[in-house]
């Protein structure tokens, strides 16, 4: 693949680089979307699996829908785009993620900074006093696992609809937005606020903006350029790109 002689440059003098991702970067390892066609907010209702509400009302379902996903991701291994974001980081002074997915592949492909702006389907948190139960097995009542402290219901610790995003990590995003030099945004629709504000603020503050995505989105309007393909196919080109400009790391 063939890169601008503007991104080569952006490239060579950048120091600090922000990934913003969605579902899309994830899609080559076998995870579903949300939006696109097969996307999951096409076959399921998100106010009957992801919202507080709907937890309320039928936890037991909720817990069906969340260990369906969790088998999925558990089953899934991360792809050459994730590896190449997590090798960027032998080329520039940071690097950082900021990912809309739940799904722990940045994690697990070695992004040593990542923010996960919705939680992440591995932690798990108690409904009533909040104790945190990460990457165990529970103990359940009508298929719904209880704390074993208080016996309140547990959750996944995802941001589900109407609920805020984590404050701190949001902020963090938010600080890493104001002071890029190139901000990618991967495999995202761009229209779940306030994450989908991210690479705005990066815009804003004069940062580059390089979209890679299978289609134009709403956000191609203010990136500076959009490139058009599989971010698994893209994301490895460019890195063969830096370091062929930058030397082996
Ligand atoms: P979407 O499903 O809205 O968008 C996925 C994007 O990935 C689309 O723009 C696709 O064109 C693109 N795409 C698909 N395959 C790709 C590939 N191989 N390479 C590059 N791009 C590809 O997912 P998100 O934008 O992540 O929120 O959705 C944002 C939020 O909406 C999610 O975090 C979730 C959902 O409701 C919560 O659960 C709170």
């Amino acid at each position: 693949m063939q890169f601008s002689d503007e991104l080569i440059s952006k490239l060579l003098s950048a120091q600090n680089i922000l990934f913003f991702t969605g579902a899309g970067i994830s899609a080559e390892s076998g995870i579903e979307t949300f939006r696109g066609s097969g996307g999951l907010w096409k076959k399921y209702r998100a106010a009957d699996l992801a919202t507080p509400e709907a937890f309320e009302r039928n936890p037991d379902l909720v817990w069906q829908w969340y260990e369906y996903r969790r088998k999925m991701v558990r089953n899934a291994q991360p792809n050459a785009g994730h590896i190449a974001i997590a090798e960027f980081e032998k080329y520039f002074q940071s690097v950082t993620v900021a990912t809309q997915n739940v799904d722990n592949l940045h994690n697990r492909a070695g992004s040593s900074s990542v923010l996960e702006l919705h939680g992440n389907i591995e932690k798990n948190f108690c409904s009533d006093c909040g104790k945190r139960f990460d990457f165990i097995t529970f103990k359940d009542k009508n298929n719904v696992p209880v704390c074993d402290e208080c016996g309140g219901f547990i959750r996944p610790d995802v941001v589900w609809f109407g609920e805020q995003l984590p404050y701190e990590v949001f902020q963090r995003a938010g600080i890493k937005a104001g002071s890029c030099d190139i901000c990618f945004v991967v495999g995202t629709s761009a229209l779940v606020y306030p994450a989908a504000s991210i690479p705005e603020t990066a815009e804003r503050a004069g940062a580059f903006i390089v979209e890679i995505n299978i289609d134009k989105t709403n956000l191609s309007e203010i990136a500076d350029i959009t490139l058009l393909g599989k971010s698994g196919e893209i994301l490895p080109s460019l890195l063969t790109e830096i370091k062929n400009i930058k030397g082996t790391a």
